[in-house]
């Protein structure tokens, strides 16, 4: 249940938050709260007692909500050794193993290796490494216009969705497609007069925009670049750092297109970055690697414990049904536009990005934790162990919020906004 003592930031929260803001080197809090630790599947608490209800999980890189009984036994089984993180391509554990065996239980069958590493945008941009490495004539890779990728150099140069992630920044030889059913059009044109296929290194896509809006790719875009890349043997990348693991409600969110692509990334709710794939796209021993991929331990043990849960509780399913029972409630709710989602993650626009961060901070005072994505959209992400009663919950806080942020001249003020970033949002 939802418990509010103090307003948000509570004085305790407070004194972390002033303190951390000075020294940390970068700032982009979602929260202006601070996490105890405690709370059970979608609800968290923070250090001034306050219990919220997560329909942000962490950026969709915790599933299975708060102190899970079967993951804290994991965490418990390797409380009697040292080190816990082990420079994993180089000095081999066991669970580097199991965790590749059990990702690629639950990827298309003809792939059959896959690579470890530390985050998201590692994975993607090992993922662009590995394509570019077979195909020594690149000049370029493609993206999506919207598209989010991560933050690294390579990454990032592919990621278009907010100037503020790139300002400044150099980048490598890109070129954008439209996230719409032309995008075909545009790659056909692409390859008749601007590059020949084999200078393109590779195709890059979410099929559910994360940080860009929660945009769902449409079925015609998605099946006309796949023929081309295939017919052109341009590689065909499928970002799933945000969308996969079941959060769509199958496995990974292209194969609600009858696809395959050629490689696919995988992270956040996996606990670690990987990057899948046939075993001969990769390239000789040597040419990738990191020192802690495949090798912390407790994540490694973890995100193998999240793929057998979500399999033995038929999670899936669930996603897919809790999912469309929240889009049906969305698609109530007056003054809100363009309700949408694919499993559990949902989203609606606002007016404009002044509402949606109203509403934002107006829905945690009030015990419910969101995120922004796109130009003024709220993603709803809730963990797959969320009930209907947490969802009505949810609804219920939303809807009074959005009446309250929709009579005019309303804006949020007080300590919070010394904290956020009003009007940003994180990927
Ligand atoms: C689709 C997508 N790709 C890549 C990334 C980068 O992941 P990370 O933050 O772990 O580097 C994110 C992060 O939000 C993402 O949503």
């Amino acid at each position: 249940m939802i418990r509010m003592k103090t307003p948000v930031p509570g004085p305790k929260s407070l004194r972390i938050l002033k303190s951390l803001k000075q020294k940390n080197g970068a700032w982009s809090v979602s929260y202006p709260l601070v996490f105890s630790g405690k709370g059970v599947g979608p609800y968290c608490e923070d250090i001034d007692g306050n219990r919220f209800l997560d329909f942000a999980s962490q950026i969709a890189s915790n599933p299975l909500g708060y102190n899970h009984p079967e993951l804290l036994a994991v965490v418990k089984s390797y409380s009697d050794r040292f080190p816990i993180k082990y420079a994993g391509q180089d000095f081999i554990i066991r669970e580097h193993l199991e965790m590749l065996e059990g990702l690629l239980s639950i990827s298309p069958f003809s792939m059959d290796a896959a690579f470890l590493i530390n985050s998201g945008a590692e994975a993607v941009e090992n993922a662009m490494k590995i394509c570019m490495r077979k195909r020594p004539a690149t000049k370029f890779g493609i993206s999506m216009a919207g598209g989010w990728h991560g933050r690294t150099l390579g990454a990032l140069s592919f990621t278009n969705s907010n100037r503020v992630h790139k300002a400044g920044y150099m980048r490598f030889p890109a070129m954008r497609l439209p996230f719409n059913e032309s995008a075909g059009a545009e790659l056909e044109r692409i390859l008749r007069s601007e590059a020949s296929a084999d200078e393109i290194g590779f195709v890059l896509i979410e099929h559910v925009q994360g940080e860009g809006g929660y945009n769902i790719a449409p079925k015609k875009m998605v099946e006309d670049l796949r023929r081309i890349t295939k017919a052109n043997g341009i590689p065909y990348i499928s970002d799933e750092v945000q969308t996969g693991m079941g959060r769509t409600g199958r496995w990974w969110a292209f194969e609600h297109y009858g696809i395959q692509p050629d490689v696919f990334c995988s992270a956040k709710a996996l606990q670690v970055g990987a990057v899948v794939s046939r075993k001969s796209m990769f390239p000789e021993p040597g040419a990738i690697s990191s020192t802690w991929g495949g090798g912390h331990i407790i994540d490694l043990a973890i995100g193998l414990k999240t793929i057998e849960i979500i399999r033995k509780e038929k999670l899936l399913r669930r996603n897919l049904l809790l999912g469309e029972y929240m889009l049906g409630r969305m698609r109530d709710i007056r003054n809100i536009t363009n309700p949408r989602g694919l499993g559990l993650m949902l989203a609606f626009d606002l007016k404009d990005a002044s509402m949606r961060d109203d509403l934002i901070v107006e829905c945690a005072r009030n015990g419910l934790l969101l995120l922004g994505c796109g130009q003024k959209g709220i993603r709803m992400i809730p963990p797959y162990v969320t009930a209907e009663d947490d969802a009505d919950t949810a609804f219920d806080i939303l809807e009074r919020a959005i009446m309250k942020c929709s009579v005019g001249g309303f804006r949020h003020t007080g300590a919070v906004c010394d904290f956020i970033h009003c009007g940003r949002h994180i990927a």
